[in-house]
């Protein structure tokens, strides 16, 4: 009776703490203990520790898969549902959920895929939700070539160009250069030209490479030198 009686004291005692931690442990143990009614909602185990992982975070765009796996310390009678950023992911022909829903596998991601992913899992008696898991699927991506710091691609012969090349990537971009399809030595954002002459007129090409999603993308300017400007070409 004494241990009733203290539990009992417990019982009343968390009931104030039910209000502000409803999920706490020690309010589900007084419950297990005390409440007959609730045997079967006490058989449910509050969920703790929610934590998504995943193998590889670093993916090459339309070529990789992710996978997160969502696990919990303790819980039972659980249901998971998953968000990138604030939408819900949804099950299509690239989204799939297994295990009981506790891993995500994105086919083919694209860079649309990065998340941040969460998944929050839910049983009758508590909630959790996980860490974000970010994934890196950067390849390079909006490329631009400006020369000179302008747009136009006609100059006087004797001109110097300075052609700079820009590109979202991460990891950054290793970036090449090409003169008519041939690769030149340059390597960096700027290929300088100096005292030019009608001969390097022609197609200039910026090559960018992601190493870690192992994405090549390029840009080319049509560079027209000449002894005098020509037609609309300001
Ligand atoms: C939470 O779960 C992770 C992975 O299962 C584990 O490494 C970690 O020790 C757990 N933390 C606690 C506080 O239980
Ligand atoms: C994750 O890594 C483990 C151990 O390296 C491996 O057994 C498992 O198959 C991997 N899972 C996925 C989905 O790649
Ligand atoms: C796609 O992945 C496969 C296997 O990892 C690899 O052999 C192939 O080169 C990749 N394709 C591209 C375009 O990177
Ligand atoms: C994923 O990409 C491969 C190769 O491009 C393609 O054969 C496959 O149908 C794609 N899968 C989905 C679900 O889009
Ligand atoms: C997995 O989630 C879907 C909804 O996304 C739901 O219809 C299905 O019952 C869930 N499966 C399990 C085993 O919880
Ligand atoms: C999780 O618990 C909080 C706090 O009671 C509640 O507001 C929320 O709706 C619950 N979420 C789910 C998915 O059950
Ligand atoms: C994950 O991505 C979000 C949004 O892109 C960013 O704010 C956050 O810092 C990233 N987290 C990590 C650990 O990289
Ligand atoms: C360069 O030209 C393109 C289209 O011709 C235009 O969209 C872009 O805004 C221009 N950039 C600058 C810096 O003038
Ligand atoms: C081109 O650059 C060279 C060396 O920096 C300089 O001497 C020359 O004046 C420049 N020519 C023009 C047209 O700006
Ligand atoms: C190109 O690079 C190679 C090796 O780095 C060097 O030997 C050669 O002189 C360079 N050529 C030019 C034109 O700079
Ligand atoms: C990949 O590229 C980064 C940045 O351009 C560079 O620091 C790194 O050494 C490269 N890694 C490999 C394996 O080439
Ligand atoms: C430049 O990109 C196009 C596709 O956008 C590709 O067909 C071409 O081979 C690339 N050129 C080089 C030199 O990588």
């Amino acid at each position: 009776y004494y241990d009733y009686y203290d539990y009992y004291y417990y019982y009343y005692h968390h009931k104030v703490v039910i209000i502000l931690a409803p999920y706490s442990l020690t309010v589900y143990s007084v419950l297990k203990h005390l409440d007959p009614c609730l045997i079967h909602l006490s058989s449910t185990e509050p969920i703790s520790n929610v934590t998504l992982r995943a193998n590889q975070t670093e993916l090459m765009e339309f070529n990789s898969s992710a996978v997160a796996t969502c696990s919990i310390s303790s819980g039972s009678s659980l249901s998971f549902l998953w968000m990138n950023g604030s939408s819900e992911v949804t099950a299509s022909n690239r989204v799939q959920f297994t295990d009981r829903n506790s891993t995500l596998t994105i086919v083919n991601v694209t860079r649309y895929d990065q998340g941040p992913f969460r998944c929050c899992v839910s049983n009758p008696v508590s909630n959790g939700t996980s860490n974000p898991l970010n994934f890196t699927i950067n390849g390079p991506d909006n490329m631009a070539l400006t020369v000179n710091k302008q747009n136009i691609t006609s100059f006087l012969i004797g001109s110097n160009l300075t052609m700079l090349c820009s590109v979202q990537s991460n990891p950054p971009a290793q970036l090449r250069w090409a003169f008519r399809g041939e690769r030149v030595n340059t390597t960096g954002p700027l290929l300088e030209l100096f005292n030019v002459s009608e001969s390097q007129s022609g197609a200039y090409s910026c090559l960018a490479f992601n190493n870690h999603t192992n994405m090549n993308s390029n840009i080319t300017a049509y560079i027209m030198i000449a002894s005098e400007f020509v037609g609309i070409g300001t």
